[in-house]
């Protein structure tokens, strides 16, 4: 009998998945030239190294026009304004994300109100979507949640038809394509994150694409205390210091030369993860779209079904990282987010819109289900370690799998951990 890792069994796999972000000479040397310039800053907007990035990432995502932040939720509220989306209008956001896709809006004093997800994406539904449009909604924001994409075709009908602005948080999206054409590079905007754990990284950053030029200039005026960014150069705006650095911006110039191959590897993986993982009884393999032509991995999600494979989601990450596998059970729903509780006691708005902001009236049942029994998200790194890397996330899997059969009051003392 093996014994689980989590009750001092040996774990599955001994070894580290590889560090992120990786660096070499390249980044130092990168840096040390920006130390040099002098041109530390994002002072003025853009410096060199930010618009060589720029450029360079409009050309690996599309998008006609893209504005360097300083980080990927700065971007949506940037957004927000730069579309004129403000107090008391209403933004739709998926119940199931990070934090900043719902205190974007909040910070550009708007409503955001969440909705209920697809099972087979984890992203936002757009049935959901349609059912929660009132007057005052200005906006949608899909979030492409770990490795899937939001059905972006029947998003731009719906806010087509109801004439709303769509700001995707590509943020965890970079290189993924969705019927020939890149994450973010559909919607009005697509927000990207340069944080430390994204797939392109600078520590810190962010990039806000735009579809036209009066949005692109409208953002960089925001993003630069205001200045005027229009093409006569006279048009002064309500603006921050939002900008990128330029030692963010060597840092993701560098980045940018590894990333292709980083991506084929991961995608070439995630393939052999479906095909291995779809052999596991009691685990659902969430379905391709034919439409999402390009996955970015920035975690691997799928389901359980606790009923076959033996105990919820939460205990199994438990297991699984005693294992040595990255993995986590996923977002709490938004409403019961942790992060936001203080929130709402601190914004004037729960009490101008008591209807949104009384979270313990929501009840998203797709949501909570993935959020509490079926969801599981695999690290980035496993996607960097070969097939190996893969065939111990397996391996950890049947282990687990197998000890929950042998023992029925297993997942309840995983759980008591
Ligand atoms: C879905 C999503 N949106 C937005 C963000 C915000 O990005 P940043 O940390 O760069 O502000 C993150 C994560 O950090 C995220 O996971």
């Amino acid at each position: 009998m093996t014994e689980l890792a989590l009750f001092g069994g040996a774990k599955t796999r001994e070894a580290a998945y590889p560090a992120w972000p990786p660096h070499d000479e390249r980044d130092i040397e990168a840096v040390t030239e920006v130390v040099r310039s002098g041109n530390w800053g994002g002072f003025p907007y853009p410096g060199a190294q930010t618009r060589r990035f720029l450029d360079a990432f409009i050309a690996l995502q599309g998008g006609k026009y893209a504005v360097a932040v300083m980080n990927g939720t700065l971007t949506m509220e940037v957004a927000l304004r730069a579309a004129d989306i403000g107090w008391g209008d209403e933004v739709i956001v998926p119940a199931y994300t990070f934090q900043a896709t719902a205190s974007a809006p909040m910070m550009a004093g708007a409503v955001p109100v969440l909705v209920d997800i697809d099972p087979n994406t984890f992203c936002i539904d757009p049935a959901a979507i349609e059912a929660a449009i009132t007057a005052r909604t200005r906006a949608i924001i899909p979030v492409h949640v770990a490795s899937q994409m939001a059905d972006m075709d029947a998003i731009m009908r719906i806010a087509a038809r109801h004439d709303l602005i769509v700001i995707e948080d590509a943020a965890h999206a970079h290189g993924a394509v969705w019927n020939g054409r890149g994450a973010g590079a559909i919607g009005d905007f697509g927000s990207f994150s340069m944080q430390s754990t994204k797939i392109l990284t600078a520590g810190e950053g962010g990039v806000l694409l735009c579809q036209t030029e009066e949005q692109a200039w409208r953002a960089a005026s925001i993003i630069d205390c205001g200045r005027p960014h229009d093409p006569a150069g006279e048009l002064y705006t309500q603006g921050g210091n939002y900008r990128m650095t330029e030692l963010q911006a060597a840092l993701l110039n560098v980045g940018l030369e590894r990333f292709p191959a980083q991506s084929a590897m991961r995608e070439e993986l995630a393939a052999y993860m479906d095909e291995a993982l779809s052999e596991l009884p009691g685990i659902r393999v969430l379905p391709r779209d034919e439409r999402h032509q390009r996955r970015a991995i920035y975690c691997y999600t799928f389901a359980i079904e606790p009923d076959d494979f033996g105990a919820t989601n939460e205990p199994v990450a438990r297991a699984l990282m005693a294992e040595g596998i990255p993995c986590w059970s996923g977002y709490e729903p938004m409403y019961r987010y942790d992060l936001f509780q203080p929130t709402q006691s601190r914004l004037p708005v729960p009490s101008a819109f008591p209807e949104y902001f009384d979270y313990s009236r929501l009840h998203l049942p797709v949501t909570e289900r993935i959020s509490g029994e079926t969801g599981l998200w695999l690290g980035e790194a496993i996607f960097r370690a070969g097939k190996q890397g893969v065939d111990d996330v397996v391996a950890a899997l049947g282990k687990i799998q197998s000890a929950l059969a042998r023992d029925p009051g297993l997942a309840e003392r995983i759980a008591a951990q």
